[in-house]
């Protein structure tokens, strides 16, 4: 059975490459809903429905642990996922999300004050705020959603998405950590971390694969039905043209199918 790793299109690639990178020996398949994107702009009927159809369809593809890479899905599906979904359709099968672990690391260093940047539904369903104020009952929370990024870097348009990063990082003089809280940011972390040098910049892609890793160690009983033949899948519900150069601006040797 083999790793999952889901996302609405090609960002959570950037966090499966630090996946591979300290995993190397596990199966992985990923699959990104590009037909469907942006989710960010959608409404949360819509972003459950999508995501149920993803799960179904992974977990037919022998995913035993499934990671909901993007931040919107795991803001609005996840706990329908894990409590309603899981427990009927695929008991044996585990879903994680990002949030939790994102915000434990935003954390770290007894900060006061954090930024959050994502998606207008990941923003409007205040996920971050409460995963933050329940271990930090007194943090300052700034959010902002910017709904250009995400369009910018799936269609390859880095100068744009600069533009719009130096915009947003007004609003974040004054955080002591920012986390980007969608899974494309991370290709964009760099242009965060020049406009705002002073801040902690929490990137998913430096964080997920350290927790993947602690999840399996604590949990033989998946772990040792993952099969590690050191295979990798990856499939999108629809191809655009810019999907390969996206794609193989990150991995060397990467085929995108169509699912
Ligand atoms: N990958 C999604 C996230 O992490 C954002 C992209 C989208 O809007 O579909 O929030």
């Amino acid at each position: 059975m083999k790793i999952g790793v889901f996302d609405s299109g090609l960002g959570g690639l950037v966090i499966t490459k630090a996946f591979i990178e300290k995993l190397p020996e596990y199966d992985y398949f990923y699959y990104g809903d590009s037909a469907h994107l942006p989710y960010g702009d959608k409404t949360s009927g819509q972003i459950l429905s999508y995501s149920l159809a993803a799960m179904r369809y992974m977990i037919e593809q022998n995913c035993k642990i499934i990671i909901i890479a993007c931040n919107t899905a795991t803001a609005i599906s996840l706990r329908y996922i894990q409590q309603r979904f899981i427990p009927q359709y695929a008991p044996d099968v585990k879903v994680l999300g990002v949030v939790i672990p994102t915000v434990e690391v935003a954390l770290q260093n007894n900060v006061k004050k954090v930024g959050i940047v994502a998606t207008s539904a990941t923003i409007r369903s205040h996920i971050y705020q409460q995963e933050l104020k329940k271990i930090k009952t007194d943090v300052d929370i700034i959010e902002v959603a910017s709904p250009e990024l995400v369009p910018a870097i799936e269609n390859n348009k880095f100068d744009l998405a600069e533009e719009f990063v130096r915009e947003y990082s007004q609003s974040f003089k004054t955080v002591d950590s920012l986390i980007l809280g969608c899974t494309h940011y991370p290709l964009i972390k760099e242009f965060f971390r020049k406009y705002l040098p002073d801040v902690h910049i929490v990137s998913q892609d430096e964080l997920m694969a350290e927790k993947l890793q602690n999840y399996l160690y604590r949990h033989p009983e998946i772990e040792s039905c993952l099969r590690k033949n050191g295979l990798r899948e990856f499939k999108v519900s629809s191809l655009n043209k810019h999907s390969q150069k996206v794609a193989t601006n990150l991995f060397t040797d990467i085929a995108i199918t169509k699912a």
